[in-house]
């Protein structure tokens, strides 16, 4: 990640003093314009204009635009290699992007003088591994997190945790150890931890590859709730039900780009690309 030049503090104080400015003037404007339009509601929590992501010489992300909007689910499908993981850490920015946009809520978090930290506090991540710290229990698992990066009282961290941790039927487990839990287990613990910081919107990078298939479901039902209480959702999937039948949308990805994206039903009934139909036939076949 390149080091983030250093302002001035002078140059930065006025740079603040202005954003402050503006922020206020656009407060007025948005009072004395009304509540605002109805698609208001719907402008993306998260978008990406022009995505791309390198590594040396090898490009892996190439100009990915890509959005979602409160409440929707929209699965990432696509071979190993094409890029979906990197991506999602890009979004989150976990990786620093090499060009383009990320924007939250409209604005463009990669500028110079954004609250990155913030940001990343809105946006919570399930992997694949868990991510689990061993040396915690369960509820201890799902505490430190609140209480280190959101500077939440332990209380109220606890309370929290245990909400979330009732939430994914993990609530009899909450002084166990990860290693005392079977994989799917460990899954609800990670994603209840997620939950926990009160994200704005949940990301999977394909949460279920690593489990045994009996364990799948579990997970996958879990995700189905939240799907339908209304989280935000970006999963990257190789569950392709899943895809068909709970993601609002589908993006597949390929070579680096967004090949092919639109309402679930339809990318799999009527997939339009000959490299979208070679996938899903896989699928189908499998
Ligand atoms: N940190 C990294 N350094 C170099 N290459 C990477 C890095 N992360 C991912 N890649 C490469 O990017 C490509 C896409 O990887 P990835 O995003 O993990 O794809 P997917 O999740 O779709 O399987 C792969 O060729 C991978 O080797
Ligand atoms: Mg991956």
């Amino acid at each position: 990640m390149p080091a983030e030049p250093v302002e001035p503090p002078a140059v930065a104080a006025a740079a603040d003093a202005a954003e402050a400015a503006a922020l206020a003037a656009a407060d007025v404007a948005a009072d004395a314009a009304g509540p605002p339009p109805s698609d208001a509601q719907d402008a993306p929590v998260v978008e990406t204009r022009g995505l791309a992501k390198s590594f040396g010489e090898n490009e892996i992300l190439r100009g990915i635009d890509f959005a979602v909007r409160p409440g929707e689910v929209v699965s990432v499908i696509g071979a190993s290699g094409s890029g979906k993981s990197t991506f999602l850490r890009c979004v989150n920015l976990l990786e620093w992007p090499s060009a383009g946009e990320v924007l939250y809520h409209g604005r463009n978090v990669l500028e110079r003088g954004y609250d990155v930290a913030g940001y990343r506090t809105k946006l919570g991540m399930v992997f694949q591994q868990f991510n689990l710290f061993n040396n915690l229990n369960v509820l201890d698992n799902c505490v430190i997190g609140q209480v280190r990066a959101a500077g939440r009282p332990k209380a109220e961290a606890r309370e929290r945790a245990l909400g979330y941790l009732a939430k994914v039927g993990m609530e009899r487990h909450v002084d166990a150890k990860p290693r005392q839990l079977s994989g799917g287990q460990k899954q609800r613990v990670a994603i209840a931890r997620a939950l926990s910081m009160e994200p704005e919107a949940l990301l999977f990078d394909e949460p279920t590859s690593a489990l045994d298939p009996e364990m799948v479901g579990e997970v996958l039902s879990v995700m189905g709730e939240l799907a339908e209480s209304g989280l935000t959702m970006v999963v990257v999937t190789h569950e392709m039900a899943f895809a068909r039948d709970v993601s609002d949308r589908v993006a597949f990805m390929d070579g680096g780009v967004i090949a092919e994206s639109g309402p679930a039903a339809e990318i799999f009934a009527h997939p339009a690309q000959a490299r979208t139909q070679e996938f899903l036939a896989r699928f189908h076949a499998g």
